[in-house]
């Protein structure tokens, strides 16, 4: 089978695709004024979804993370849950939400094929929940966590994006949760995009403390294994739960990097920072158009860069990670 690599040895088994750029919060590092519609584009059909996905399954794509905006704002959610969990060689198929329709819909996406769930929780009390987000719905996002676990999905991860002076005071109780509880903490380091310079400069915190923090308090690093991407991932005897820290400014991180992603609109990114993106919504509306679609993949990786140079403060074009999913 043909594999998707690229020139720096890395294997791409896993798409990030973006089904809409909207959504209903207003996080202050991400949409702080909401969600504003920039562009005219439709954003993919349903059968453009399946072409994209067969054709990046036959390219090797194992793992497909639906992301957003919010995904489940679309309401043909569930069945694009349903027809991605079909395609042959996808053997698992995950989202990242914020949470909002959780409660409601748990048990549907399990049914219709979810395997894996991440839910975005920037703090455990309410108050600083509801300033970060715009949303005044701790308890019910909370519900909705629970809600996953008792449907029985394989992996129950929570995103927090780590910000000084908002939620670094909540560690301990994040590390308290997962004591009894099987899910996995990701503390994502706040990313600077095109939007957020001056919110990036006052919030911005390094991971390294809460490395340093577990260690110290007798949790012990994993061994990453070859499909866990950038994240650091800890356990502890004692706990139920893990941690994961996403330390995109950390040396190295581009190495393990083992994703491609395609935005709502059908382009495919190589990176979440610094390129336009490959227009591939051409060669999605029919099924015949599958080879050409594979091959206009296949040459766009040998376009991937090494690293993403963050550090040096590139944003690239990215304005905010709703466009393009995290
Ligand atoms: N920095 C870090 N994480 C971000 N996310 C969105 N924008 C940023 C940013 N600037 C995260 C969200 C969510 C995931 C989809 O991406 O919090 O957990
Ligand atoms: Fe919406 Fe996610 Fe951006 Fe928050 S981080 S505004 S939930 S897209």
């Amino acid at each position: 089978m043909q594999q998707l690599t690229d020139n720096f040895n890395r294997k791409f088994e896993y798409l990030r695709l973006s089904i809409t750029d909207e959504c209903n919060f207003k996080c202050n590092y991400c949409l702080p004024d909401g969600y504003q519609r920039s562009h005219e584009n439709e954003f993919l059909s349903h059968q453009e979804i399946n072409h994209l996905v067969t054709a990046f399954a036959e390219l090797g794509t194992k793992k497909v993370r639906i992301t957003g905006g919010e995904p489940s704002l679309r309401k043909d959610f569930s069945d694009i849950i349903k027809s991605v969990s079909l395609v042959k060689g996808i053997r698992k198929v995950a989202t990242t939400t914020n949470g909002y329709s959780l409660q409601k819909n748990a048990q549907q996406w399990f049914d219709a094929g979810l395997d894996a769930i991440n839910v975005s929780v920037d703090s455990l009390d309410a108050k600083t929940f509801h300033l970060i987000t715009g949303k005044n719905i701790f308890q019910k996002v909370m519900d909705g966590v629970s809600a996953c676990v008792a449907a029985g999905y394989k992996q129950v991860k929570i995103n927090s994006v780590l910000m000084k002076g908002l939620n670094d005071q909540d560690l301990a109780l994040y590390i308290d949760w997962i004591k009894t509880q099987p899910i996995q903490l990701r503390f994502i380091e706040l990313m600077q995009t095109g939007d957020n310079e001056t919110f990036f400069d006052k919030h911005h915190l390094s991971g390294m403390w809460i490395k340093e923090k577990l260690l110290a308090e007798g949790w012990t690093q994993q061994v990453p294994l070859s499909h866990d991407g950038p994240a650091q991932i800890f356990s502890h005897p004692d706990y139920q739960g893990e941690v994961g820290l996403i330390m995109p400014y950390s040396k190295d991180f581009c190495k393990s990097c083992n994703r491609l992603r395609v935005s709502s609109i059908g382009k495919l990114h190589l990176c979440l920072f610094g390129e336009e993106g490959v227009d591939l919504r051409d060669l999605l509306a029919e099924a015949s158009q599958k080879e050409a679609l594979k091959t206009r993949i296949l040459l766009a990786l040998e376009d991937k860069k090494e690293s993403h140079h963050l550090q040096s403060g590139n944003t690239g074009v990215t304005p905010h990670l709703a466009s393009i999913g995290g």
